[in-house]
């Protein structure tokens, strides 16, 4: 199957008004194996991200939604109930791209500007890469881990479910799936192990740099 291996990366421009379509992964499917498979890929991006822009477009056809963007879809139905379908599929769209686009196989790590701010708001990476390995492990249940910059100022935090950082004015500059699905097939149980791994290796520090900017 393909996973759209050798498309142009994903940049925060792109991640400013997101497409009701599904883009082709930053990276090979088997890129950030043996950390995460290509089966885990297949099942993730394949079948449960493609699920939720599925389900979005029938929620969506012949709505003013079905134009809109998925930002501006999440921030119109956010907090509405009769409209909590809509949100989380939404919004899982949303959450999975960034999340393909927080991933890389390359080695990279923070510089200029972001890594002043984490030093200045962590004491250091290593400080910081603590701190979201314990947020993003201790999220109970299916959710989301994520750095942020709230009005500037760096923080680590974590959501449930769908939930996303920015309707409530937070600016996600990372973010880290630990719902089971994606971890599961690799990891089993092990949820810390397979957030230790991706914090300490896989993490794009050019993409959060590009979202802080
Ligand atoms: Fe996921």
């Amino acid at each position: 199957m393909s996973v759209g291996a050798g498309a142009a990366p994903l940049s925060a421009a792109t991640i400013g008004r997101s497409s009701l379509s599904q883009q082709p992964l930053p990276w090979k499917d088997d890129a950030l194996a043996p950390v995460i498979s290509a089966e885990t890929i297949s099942f993730h991006y394949g079948k449960h991200h493609a699920a939720y822009f599925n389900a979005l477009a029938g929620l969506v056809k012949d709505t003013p939604m079905a134009d809109a963007s998925l930002e501006e879809i999440i921030l119109a139905v956010a907090g509405d109930p009769s409209k909590k379908a809509i949100f989380n599929n939404a919004a899982q769209a949303w959450n999975h791209t960034f999340y393909w686009a927080s991933l890389t196989p390359d080695k990279t790590a923070p510089e200029g500007k972001l890594l002043a701010a984490i030093e200045r708001d962590f004491g250091s990476v290593d400080a910081l890469k603590a701190e979201l390995i314990k947020v993003t492990t201790g999220q109970f249940g299916s959710g989301w881990g994520w750095l942020v910059s709230d009005a500037g100022t760096l923080k680590v935090v974590s959501t449930a479910a769908a939930d996303v950082p920015f309707t409530q004015g937070m600016k996600p500059l990372l973010t880290v799936d630990v719902w089971e699905h994606a971890y599961y097939l690799d990891y089993q149980n092990r949820r810390p192990d397979y957030v230790k791994a991706l914090v300490n290796d896989h993490l794009d520090w050019r993409f959060a740099a590009a979202n802080y900017a």
